[in-house]
Formats: structure tokens, sequence, C-alpha cells
């Protein structure tokens, strides 16, 4: 971590990483820890002392008094959820007016954009992404398109804004047939949310960003999803519809390309994915179930089944490519400690046809393996990484050797505590 640069985390396969773990252990060494992209689709988990928070659009920095949490304008954010996330943290004890500024230029989901989101799913028949449901692709479109509604638009006229915006939905509905739906209680919650969220800092953060760079400060910004969802670089249209790469975090929170500092690249010691899309390392075998329960791979949002399989260095090299991962960040090594034999996915091959880069069609595509020795140990309990068994440290050794990126921390647990950073 330098002084006056961001940094930034960010998911490197298909979401669900870990990323809220390490954040939160990363977050005292840095003084604001800021989200640049998504919304409410993230499902962002958190364990220490005996407590569990899953955060959705609050960064993973705010369990830290004194540290400042920015939502960036790249983020897309739901005024009831965002008060029922906030509300929770209260009812802990953690005070957030003082710590948590949110950007002006955030968009807004509306309770339409959630039946939008529906609407164009049931329309994609069998194609259908599997989305989150939280209005994530038709607020990023609207906002594409130039008509969508920021947080700022709270600040003034807003009912008539709102109004004229939720008429354009409901038209849209009334044209695709979709009319069966009734948001009556949701609008309800939706605008108690909006009154909630105005007793918040609503700030120009990029402005305040850039402020505390010029000031020496660092910045931690927190990747969402990863970038095998990212709206130009994932598997689309299977995709989430922000910029999820470290170059998201310059738009995201508007900070130069020359601010950036490390770029963190997190990935599982297997892989997963949620939702539809290829996924070619996916195992629908007893093993996939294995991986499935041991980890507990269940939608920390939608509680869906996390589709599993074993680790990617195809999508991994092509992640390290996009974002220019400076280090790795290895989670849940400790699921995979009762295998004899870890396989390691090398290659994707289809009609004869085998490649190392990530085609554009990922459809198809088989994945060729390597087979390595399983650790058979318990990891949960190791603190150094000294007490790491042989299997376990050539298994480390042999993805940063291919991956030609260190891999700086192992994570053996949820738990803050079960977190050992590497001599390197
Ligand atoms: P995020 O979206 O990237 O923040 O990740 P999620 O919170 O959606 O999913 C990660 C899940 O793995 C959470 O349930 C974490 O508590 C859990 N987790 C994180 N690191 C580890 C680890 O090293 N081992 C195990 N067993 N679980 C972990
Ligand atoms: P975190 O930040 C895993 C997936 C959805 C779906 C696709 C599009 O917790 O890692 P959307 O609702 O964004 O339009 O859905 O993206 N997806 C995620 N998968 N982790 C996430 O976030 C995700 N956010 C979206 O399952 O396939
Ligand atoms: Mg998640």
């Amino acid at each position: 971590m330098k002084k006056g640069k961001v940094d930034a985390l960010l998911g490197i396969v298909f979401g669900d990483e870990g990323k809220g773990k390490v954040v939160d252990c990363f977050t005292p060494q840095y003084d604001v820890v800021a989200r640049f992209a998504g919304g409410p689709n993230a499902g962002h988990t958190i364990i220490f002392e005996g407590k569990k928070f899953v955060l959705r659009s609050i960064p993973s920095g705010i369990f830290d008094e004194g540290k400042l949490n920015i939502i960036g304008n790249g983020c897309v954010i739901a005024p009831d959820l965002f008060m029922a996330e906030a509300k929770e943290l209260e009812a802990a004890g953690y005070d957030l007016r003082s710590r948590l500024h949110i950007s002006k230029r955030a968009h807004l989901i509306l309770p339409t954009h959630r039946v939008l989101d529906r609407a164009y799913e049931a329309a994609k028949g069998k194609s259908k992404v599997g989305t989150t449901g939280k209005g994530i692709g038709p607020t990023y479109s609207e906002k594409a398109s130039r008509t969508g509604l920021r947080v700022g638009d709270m600040l003034e006229n807003f009912d008539q804004k709102y109004a004229a915006l939720k008429a354009r939905h409901e038209q849209i509905l009334k044209d695709l047939n979709y009319t069966d739906y009734d948001i009556t209680d949701e609008e309800k919650l939706w605008m108690e949310g909006v009154e909630y969220m105005r007793t918040f800092p609503l700030t120009d953060t990029e402005i305040e960003i850039n402020k505390y760079l010029r000031e020496g400060k660092s910045v931690l910004a927190e990747g969402a999803q990863g970038t095998m969802l990212d709206i130009d670089h994932g598997t689309y249209p299977f995709v989430s519809s922000s910029s999820t790469i470290c170059g998201g975090v310059c738009t995201g929170l508007g900070v130069a390309p020359l601010s950036i500092g490390e770029v963190f690249g997190i990935f599982k010691a297997y892989s997963t994915r949620v939702g539809a899309g290829p996924f070619p390392v996916e195992l629908f075998d007893e093993t996939g179930d294995k991986i499935r329960d041991i980890g507990h791979e269940y939608g920390a949002v939608t509680g869906r089944n996390r589709r599993c399989g074993w680790v990617d260095l195809v999508a991994l090299k092509y992640a390290i490519m996009i974002n220019g991962v400076t280090q790795l960040i290895m989670m849940k090594g400790d699921v995979l400690d009762t295998f004899d034999t870890i396989r390691v996915c090398v290659a994707y091959e289809k009609d004869g046809v085998t490649t190392t880069d990530m085609p554009y069609d990922t459809e198809g595509w088989k994945a060729v393996y390597k087979d390595v020795p399983g650790w058979k140990t318990d990891l949960t309990g190791i603190t150094k990484e000294e007490e790491f068994p042989a299997a376990f440290a050539s298994y480390i050794k042999y993805l940063e050797t291919e991956l030609e990126t260190p891999i700086t921390i192992v994570s053996v647990g949820p738990d803050r505590a079960q977190t050992i950073v590497r001599n390197k």
C-alpha cells in the first residue's frame, strides 16, 4: 500500500471470491474504502468475533471506526435495500453517518427497474441470464440511455422526476405485455428509503477522493462481482451490467489511471459461478456437490446453488492480463482439504482445437486438466505459512508459476483471523 494511491481489490473470476472478508482485513491499512461498481446484486460476507454480516451496497470497510467509506459514482443503489442494510448495521452499534458518503452521481434503482429486470428475463425464454433480480441491468441501461435518476436528483423536485420515470417504465412493461405486478408496498418502503438516504452525506465523492489522494491518503477500491461478469470482458451476454475490472475503478470513482497502485486479484482455490452462462470447469458429479457442501456454495443474495468446478487457469490468466493484477489472493483452500487429487484446468478444448487464451465465445469448450496431489490435512487452524502441508505449498507454487504472479495472501477459513500473509 502506497500513500496517495488507490489500490484495487478485484474479484477475478465469477464473483463471490471472498472480497468482503479481505477488504475487512485490509481496512486498518487504508484511510478510505470505496465501492466503484455494482449494487445490491453483490453479497459480501464478513465474519469476525462471532458476528456475521452480508453487505450489498455498503463497503466492507464500514466496521473500522474512523475510516471513510464511499459508495462511488459507478454504483447503483436501491434506497429500500440500502435502508435495510444500513439499519442492520446501526442496530449492531455502528454509526454510519460519520463514516459513509454516497456519490450524488450514483444511479438509483427504482422498484420498476426490478420489475423490468424480471420482465426482460421472462422475455428471454431459454437464454435467461439468471440475474439477481435487483434491477441492475435496467438501471445501468437507463444510465447509458441518459434517462436515469441519480442520487443527486433526490435533492430537488424528486417526486416529479420519479413519477415521470415510473410512467415511462409502466409504458415499457405494458408494451412487453408484462402487467401482472404490484409494487404498492415496495414503493412505499422505497420512498421511506429515499427519506432515510437524505439523512446521509450525499456528496461529490470524486472530488473528495482526489483531495484525499493529494493529501497522501490511501484508498482501497472494493470490487464487486468478478472479471468474468464484466460487461465488456466477461462471458457476454451472461454477465452483469457494470465495469467490474480495474478500468472500472477509474470511471467508477473518478480517479486517474496513474493513481492506481497495487491491483489485488482475488480467487478461490476452485471455481464457482451463480446464474446461467458458459462454465467449462463445471462439475456435474458428486465432486461438484462435495465442493458445494464443504464450501457452503449457496448465493449470499439469492440463496441459489453456486455451480462448482476446479480452478481455471485460462480464466485467471485472462483476468490477470485485463486487470494488471500485481498480487493474487487465494481463498478457501481449506474447502479442498479432504480431496485425494486436485484438478487444475490448464486449457480449453473444442473440436480438436486447444487454447489457453480466453475464447470470444466460451460456449461448448471443455476443460483440459492437469492433476496434482491433495494435501489431506485440515488447514483451518494454520496461522503461518511455515505450517502449510507440503502438497498445499506446492499447489500454491504451481499456480504462482503458471500465473506468473505472486500469491501473497492465503485464506483458510471464513473468519478474519484465518488469513495468512505470506513471506514475500
Ligand atoms: P464476495 O462476494 O467476494 O465478498 O464473497 P461472498 O461473501 O459472496 O462469498 C464468500 C464466502 O466464502 C462467504 O460465505 C465467506 O464467509 C466464505 N469464505 C471466505 N473466505 C473463506 C475461506 O478461506 N474458507 C472458507 N471455508 N470460507 C471462506
Ligand atoms: P459479488 O460482489 C456472483 C451474477 C448473477 C447473474 C449475472 C447478472 O457478491 O461477488 P445481475 O443481477 O448483476 O444483472 O446478474 O451476474 N452476479 C453475481 N454472481 N457474485 C456477485 O456479486 C454477483 N453479482 C451478479 O448471478 O449470473
Ligand atoms: Mg458475494
